[in-house]
């Protein structure tokens, strides 16, 4: 087994990205349709086109095709809207996915740093550098949000005045890592300076009215889109969606979260920052008002380091570094974990795990050096737990307060824990 393919085990929700970029050049976005070529990615529908449906279905799935592009175009082209109105701002674009921006902000001649998981990282750097070039002011660098030292270790001494933008992100998060991740980016904001905009609660409080408007209110295409969208987004990745405080409909309880994070809000109306042209919608003009009526509502939220926030930004992860130590003795493969394990470190304890063999029938597991665990290190946990036939032979010893608590909110402590 590969790296690459270690990692589609490890987090698979690198691959939701891929269906973006296939959007945004649906929706005539040249630089992401060079894209598509340089990564080798088919077109969005390929896989459908290949299967025969019948005509009168056809017609449907096309009427569809506007309610797809839709929140993909909006979501990365008023993004793009308000970097260019901030124009001394560095953008740090997290995730950056494999979306076009990065060559786009080459033209303007401003800085970018494009962040995602290694195995998007991999293949966006040579992507992009085969169509621009080297360019020292548009970099990409693999990180794990959850990881304060990756998202650091991606900045220089010249780098300030940040801009975080953040689209498509946070629903992929458990509540302990959302905490992690607004505490690394308020650090990140302490050392650069800058703020954070999210578009996530916007399209969370509002995709669906989007669609609605796009789809002309018909209720049957609207019923239609709801089906393939929950069928997609089951099998892309394979995990759970919005299941933390940042999407709960209670707008007072993220607002109380926000604040104990340490950050201000500031919202900022999407309606300003929609282009003039909605490509999504040349065919149906007709509809405009109405999709730009429900962006009157929806608001990119701007989060910066709240003044009462006044202590230096604390080295938030003094972990070990990672480092895993493995044997088999008659069948019983034994590991312990030092430091923390997200997924840019579980891809090792799963490699390990795989060339120990088959015929393995106890797994002890010692954390007592484990800092923190991230939902893809758990996901490895797990997979570890279900090779055995024997469910009550694995054994994990050493849980510290911290891991247990993250065990219990996710649920994994009815697996793994005895
Ligand atoms: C739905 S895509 C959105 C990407 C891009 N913003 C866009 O609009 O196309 C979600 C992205 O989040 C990235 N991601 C998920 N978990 C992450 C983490 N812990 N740290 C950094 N990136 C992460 C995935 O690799 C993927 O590229």
């Amino acid at each position: 087994m590969n790296n690459q393919d270690l990692r589609e085990l490890v987090n698979p929700v690198f691959n939701t990205a891929k269906s973006c970029v296939q959007l945004s050049a649906a929706s005539g976005d040249k630089d992401a349709q060079r894209l598509l070529d340089a990564l080798g990615f088919p077109p969005f529908g390929a896989q459908m086109s290949n299967k025969p449906i019948p005509k009168e279905m056809l017609e449907q799935v096309r009427k569809l095709f506007p309610a797809y592009t839709i929140i993909i175009e909006t979501r990365f082209q008023t993004m793009n809207r308000l970097i260019e109105r901030m124009e001394e701002r560095q953008i740090a674009d997290l995730p950056c996915g494999y979306t076009s921006r990065g060559i786009r902000l080459s033209r303007q001649g401003r800085t970018y740093f494009g962040l995602d998981l290694p195995a998007v990282i991999d293949a966006m750097g040579p992507a992009v550098e085969s169509i621009i070039g080297k360019n020292k002011a548009v970099t990409y660098h693999a990180v794990d949000a959850t990881n304060y030292e990756s998202l650091e270790n991606a900045f220089t001494e010249d780098s300030r005045n940040l801009l975080v933008t953040t689209e498509g992100l946070l629903m992929y998060f458990v509540q302990s890592e959302l905490e992690k991740v607004f505490s690394n980016i308020r650090c990140l904001l302490q050392k650069y300076g800058g703020s954070w905009v999210i578009a996530d609660r916007a399209y969370f409080l509002y995709d669906k009215e989007v669609v609605a408007a796009t789809l002309n209110n018909d209720p049957q295409l609207t019923a239609m889109y709801a089906a393939v969208t929950n069928r997609a987004a089951a099998t892309t990745a394979d995990v759970k969606f919005n299941d933390s405080v940042f999407f709960d409909p209670d707008d007072g309880k993220v607002r109380d979260f926000i604040r104990k994070m340490g950050f201000e809000l500031h919202e900022i109306c999407m309606a300003d920052y929609l282009p003039d042209q909605i490509a999504s919608l040349n065919g149906n003009p007709e509809v405009e008002p109405a999709v730009r009526d429900v962006f009157g509502k929806m608001k990119f939220w701007e989060l910066t380091v709240a003044k009462n926030v006044t202590s230096k930004p604390a080295p938030v992860d003094i972990n070990l570094p990672f480092r895993v130590v493995s044997e088999v003795k008659d069948g019983v493969f034994e590991v312990s974990i030092q430091g923390r394990m997200d997924t840019i470190t579980a891809p090792e304890l799963l490699k390990q795990f795989q060339n120990a063999g088959t015929g393995i029938r106890a797994i002890h597991v010692d954390v007592s050096r484990m800092a923190y665990v991230s939902s893809a290190g758990l996901r490895v946990l797990l997979m570890m737990y279900k090779s055995l036939e024997n469910k009550d032979s694995f054994d994990m010893t050493g849980v510290s307060d911290d891991v247990r608590e993250i065990l219990e909110t996710t649920g994994f402590d009815q697996f793994l824990l005895k």
